[in-house]
């Protein structure tokens, strides 16, 4: 059984160009003009893309006394609705557990995905235990590291610890990422707010503003380059933290920014929202903020110092957001955005101008694949990748309701915004998923995908710190001690 695409443009990274795009089994196995299949798609008037890939996703996940509500079932199939044919989820071992016991654990709940999906690990506490762990993960093909330094007396790790662990993610050719908010500063806030009576949500954003997450960022970025290893910032909400960021590049640090969905699109303003519920169900961290921070994402992504769009989709249902009634410190942290991300990325960027549609294949796919260390076989549309597709259709129009939405959840954070730019179609690994809204993808389908170490930027970057390590200076004569 083969399917062809034809009558669409190509739309890549780099290139956009008419051709028929020929699958065969679960590979793309042709790209040229007039091509035939047993089935045909007709991608007239429409984009043929990489399908997106989503590198930060936290599908029931335990956190916050709770557990996020849409797992691997729910929130695959939200992806696929929105052209996203692939998830990076976190495994987060519980303080003192073994990283492959985690492992073990995220491998019984993913066997229900629709998509394909890979895992970052997560270092929530340090020693020997972890460290050796560290090689048999890579090992399993993730490559990826996660530290948080906020969510202090609970996921947080101290500088020491960020250092040991940095240090070891370099020799095992990973790379390192951060969740940048200075937790100790965000603990004290928040202890101040509450004893002065500022027990909302919009405390919540009090607790954790720009500052907090411009000192994290800075600081992440010294550890990794005393370290010697590839950073990655996720969820860079605000300029504090992107301007850490573009500093670092330019001063030809390999360091990388993640911006969300939601931060590009929503603003502070949420938290002031007299419904209490309203408030709440857009409390995570970091927080929203106002639109000068809003634009300085946006110019990253145009300009180059921002590099992936994600979601950190971490749906929690409006029973669960109640648990902070009368203290904003228990409402669990998280947002979903899965199902949203491309179409609001497309509508706010690709039609406004501020993205081409290049850049927003680069966002949405490229960049985190080669970033991870998957490409091409994920987010490139190339003879030999994965049929991993979205045939997108700039005209279609929808208004975001959670009424239709595939995510468990009561709500949606984007409720009521017109969207303009849909998959016509969805294929994940040469099965179609998604038809005109329709879904049809199946349980189970999606596959773990391994990842590589040691990628050229690791090996650049080796090389250079080899290159400039501290060496002894040899010299002809030694004084004698004197006294
Ligand atoms: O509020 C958030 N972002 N929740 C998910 C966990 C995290 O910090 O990424
Ligand atoms: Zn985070
Ligand atoms: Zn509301
Ligand atoms: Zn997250």
């Amino acid at each position: 059984m083969s399917i062809v695409i034809k009558n669409g443009t190509v739309v890549t990274a780099d290139l956009s160009y008419k051709a028929d795009v020929l699958i065969e089994g679960d590979k793309i196995v042709a790209i040229a003009e007039g091509l035939v299949g047993d089935e045909t798609l007709d991608a007239t008037g429409c984009m043929i893309m990489p399908g997106g890939i989503d590198p930060h996703t936290h599908l029931e996940m335990p956190f916050m006394g709770t557990y996020s509500a849409d797992d691997f079932e729910s929130g695959t199939r939200a992806a696929l609705a929105g052209g996203t044919t692939m998830v990076v989820d976190f495994a987060l071992p519980s303080p003192g557990q073994g990283l492959l016991d985690a492992l073990q654990m995220w491998d019984n709940k993913s066997g229900r995905a629709h998509c394909d999906y890979s895992y970052h690990m997560a270092i929530t506490w340090w020693g020997e235990q972890v460290f050796d762990e560290m090689e048999a993960v890579v090992k399993r093909g993730i490559t990826s590291f996660k530290h948080f330094m906020a969510y202090k007396g609970a996921l947080m790790v101290n500088d020491d610890e960020l250092f040991s662990s940095f240090r070891r993610v370099g020799d095992l050719g990973g790379i390192a990422l951060v969740h940048a908010e200075n937790g100790d500063v965000v603990a004290e806030l928040s202890a101040r707010l509450l004893a002065e009576g500022n027990t909302g949500p919009e405390a919540h954003a009090y607790s954790r503003p720009p500052q907090v997450e411009g000192e994290a960022t800075n600081r992440a970025i010294m550890v990794a380059d005393m370290a010697g290893v590839p950073l990655y910032v996720v969820h860079v909400s605000c300029e504090d933290s992107h301007e850490a960021i573009r500093r670092a590049r330019q001063q030809g640090k390999r360091v990388w920014g993640e911006p969300l969905i939601q931060h590009l699109t929503l603003d502070e303003g949420e938290y002031f929202n007299t419904d209490w519920d309203h408030a709440a169900r857009r409390v995570m961290s970091p927080p929203f903020r106002n639109k000068q921070h809003q634009d300085s994402l946006w110019a990253g992504l145009q300009s180059g110092s921002l590099s992936v769009v994600a979601t950190d989709h971490c749906a929690f249902t409006t029973e669960q957001k109640r648990y902070g009634v009368g203290d904003f410190t228990k409402i669990p942290n998280g947002t979903g955005g899965l199902e949203d991300r491309m179409p609001m990325l497309w509508t706010h960027g690709v039609n406004t101008g501020r993205l081409t549609p290049n850049e927003f294949v680069a966002a949405t796919s490229t960049n985190s694949a080669k970033i991870l260390g998957m490409y091409p076989r994920k987010g490139a549309v190339l003879v030999g990748s994965d049929a991993d597709l979205v045939v997108w259709d700039p005209e279609a129009e929808k208004t975001i309701s959670s009424q239709s939405q595939q995510s468990a959840i009561d709500y949606n954070v984007f409720e009521g915004q017109t969207v303009k730019g849909l998959p016509r179609y969805t294929l994940t690994r040469g099965v179609i998923a998604v038809t005109e809204g329709k879904i049809a993808s199946q349980e189970g389908h999606g596959q773990f995908i391994p990842r590589n170490a040691r990628g050229t930027v690791n090996r650049a970057l080796s090389q250079w710190k080899d290159l400039t390590a501290p060496r002894p200076v040899t010299r002809s004569g030694i004084p004698a001690s004197g006294v």
